[in-house]
């Protein structure tokens, strides 16, 4: 039997504290006008004391499978993509998992910085479809502001934390009508580590570091890669710009998803954002627009949706799924 991989439900979690472009204007040389000009950032979401990306993880995870009308025990594949794990080891969804009270299943993370929750979706469709395993979570998490340099304008002002997560499920493809994870594209290039890094490590320094970035010429790498990533996915997967109903970018900068936008011929109305609430989550943005696009009613069961990132690496990916 051939198995697709179909979205069963979604979730999303923000923390409560909002830190805004003036709060920030207070202790960083950085205006309101500055950050919302060059990002589109107007305010974004810090986790509190003793709050951890497994703890954000776990409330999208149970928002997630109450839109999928399912139990923590009937997943058997749990993968988080963070950068900002509680701990090095073991794995955040070891954690998640028992958090939740999932069943004894496979459960790992995935690392690929921003564009981990494309990573994610890739690999989680073809365990799925595969036969390995039959019902999964995966969740974007992260506590970016655990790793910034509070004192680095250039980078400080940009990110968020939040966590979003999908239930997918294998289904017989002939049942599952045309749904599902129909395309993914996943690159590295490993020699630019230098455009976006942390400067820390467990090996390297035995610390956590912070997030270094030379933000001009990741923006540009971000248009480039980003636009060829997608129109592979349309090309291999046979189908027409014209048919995609929505667009749900990794919301790194306003600027980078306009940009796309034009090269791809999309329109901007199909776009789901919400840079200006979260700015930049990581592996949690894609997930949490997402679930943006389905709570307020416009990403519908049928729709043709497709999503992209780019990040550290470099790295950059992009999905086509029908809902
Ligand atoms: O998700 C992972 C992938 N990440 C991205 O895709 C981020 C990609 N990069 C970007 O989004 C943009 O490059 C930034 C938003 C980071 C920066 O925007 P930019 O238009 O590329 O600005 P820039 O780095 O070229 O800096 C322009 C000026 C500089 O001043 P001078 O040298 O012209 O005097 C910066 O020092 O803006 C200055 N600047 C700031 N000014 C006020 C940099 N950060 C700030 C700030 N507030 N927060």
């Amino acid at each position: 039997m051939s198995l697709t991989a179909i979205v069963r439900g979604c979730g999303a979690y923000l923390p409560e504290k909002i830190l805004t472009n003036e709060d920030l204007s207070k202790t960083v040389d950085t205006s309101d006008a500055w950050i919302r000009e060059r990002t589109g950032i107007r305010e974004r979401h810090i986790a509190a004391d003793g709050e951890y990306t497994s703890d954000l993880a776990v409330k999208a995870a149970q928002e997630a499978l109450q839109s999928a009308g399912m139990e923590a025990s009937d997943i058997d594949l749990i993968v988080v993509a963070t950068t900002t794990p509680d701990l090095t080891f073991p794995s955040t969804a070891a954690i998640v998992q028992a958090k939740l009270g999932a069943g004894i299943g496979a459960a790992f993370d995935i690392q690929a910085v921003c564009t981990g929750f494309v990573y994610a979706i890739s690999t989680v469709e073809k365990f799925l479809t595969s036969g390995q395993h039959k019902r999964a979570l995966l969740i974007g998490a992260e506590t970016f502001s655990r790793i910034l340099d509070w004192t680095d304008r250039a980078t400080c002002v940009l990110f968020g934390d939040g966590a979003g997560a999908f239930v997918l499920e294998a289904q017989d493809t002939a049942a599952a009508a045309g749904r599902g994870v129909m395309n993914s594209y996943l690159r590295c290039d490993g020699r630019q580590v230098d455009l976006l890094h942390v400067d820390g490590g467990v090996s390297s320094t035995q610390t956590t570091g912070h997030v270094r970035m030379q933000g001009n010429k990741v923006f540009r790498e971000a248009v480039l890669r980003i636009s060829e990533a997608m129109q592979r996915v349309i090309e291999e997967a046979g189908i027409k710009v014209t048919d995609i109903d929505w667009f749900v970018p990794h919301q790194a900068n306003e600027r980078i998803i306009k940009g796309v936008v034009k090269k791809l011929d999309l329109r901007t109305d199909q776009v789901i954002s919400t840079i200006s609430g979260q700015g930049n989550t990581s592996a949690a943005s894609i997930p949490l627009a997402y679930c943006a696009g389905v709570a307020d009613g416009r990403i519908k069961k049928g729709d043709l949706v497709l999503l992209e990132a780019m990040g550290g690496g470099l790295t950059w990916g992009a999905a086509l799924m029908r809902v």
